[in-house]
């Protein structure tokens, strides 16, 4: 793999969500990776979980809107300038970089999940006075998991964070897909391990951490030399 990544221009090699404490981390910290990036990967169990703890909506001067698979045309826009504010989020010094997001990628996108058969739910807040989405969260349900819903984006633009609206929107989304998928056992999510904000939030709704989960990476020169003398 290594020559062909080269070939490719590429520099650093990366592994994602290796589980801490687990022979795959020390194999890879024996060949020299380096740890970029930690995670604290948290569930909740929806039957152990008091659902009074969520929220039933976004605090006032907001309003939910939420849609199954496709974002309304009205609102595409604005969601797609939001869902860009998740450069926001500690990625450690791993080289992956969040996409920026505009109306073709998040359509392009939809296309691509319906294609697969997953399901995408997303929960915004809108913004009264001007309109536009303050903040959104969106979750996967994979064919291959049917009792199982992924977390993916969840941001709060910088000027409307620490008022409610983040815990708000994760309260809803959690309502609606229990209302709608009765049979769903378990919630998923990763977080940056010093993501205060986003942990706080998860553990408020009833999600704990599962473990540890890391990103490692190294130079594919230097690998390539190891492997090879
Ligand atoms: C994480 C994030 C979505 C939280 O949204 P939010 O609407 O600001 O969060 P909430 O207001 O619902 O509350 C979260 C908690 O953190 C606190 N908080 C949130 N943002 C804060 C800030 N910028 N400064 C200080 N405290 C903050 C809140 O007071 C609350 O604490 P509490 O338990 O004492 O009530 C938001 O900070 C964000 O978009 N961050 C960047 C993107 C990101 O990291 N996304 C998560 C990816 S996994």
């Amino acid at each position: 793999m290594l020559p062909r990544l080269a070939e490719r221009g590429r520099t650093v090699i990366e592994d994602w969500r290796l589980v801490e404490g687990r022979p795959g981390t020390d194999w890879a910290r024996r060949l020299g990776f380096r740890t970029v990036r930690s995670l604290a990967a948290m569930v909740m169990t929806v039957a152990d979980v008091d659902r009074t703890r969520w929220p039933v909506g976004v605090p006032q001067g907001y309003r939910v809107e939420r849609w199954a698979d496709t974002a309304p045309d009205e609102v595409v826009t604005s969601y797609a300038a939001a869902r860009s504010a998740i450069h926001d989020v500690p990625m450690g010094t791993t080289e992956f970089v969040p996409p920026e997001w505009t109306v073709e990628r998040v359509r392009a996108n939809e296309a691509e999940l319906s294609g697969e058969n997953v399901e995408q739910r997303v929960v915004v807040a809108v913004h009264e006075a001007t309109g536009e989405v303050a903040g959104l969260t969106e979750v996967v349900l994979l064919p291959r998991e049917p009792r199982t819903f992924h977390q993916g984006d969840t941001v709060v633009l910088a000027a409307h964070r620490g008022r409610g609206i983040g815990l708000g929107l994760k309260g809803v989304m959690a309502h609606w897909l229990v209302e709608d998928h009765p049979e769903l056992r378990r919630m998923h999510t990763v977080t940056n391990s010093d993501n205060e904000h986003m942990i706080r939030v998860n553990r408020r709704l009833g999600m704990t951490v599962e473990r540890t989960e890391l990103v490692v990476a190294h130079e594919i020169d230097a690998l390539t030399a190891r492997l090879t003398t």
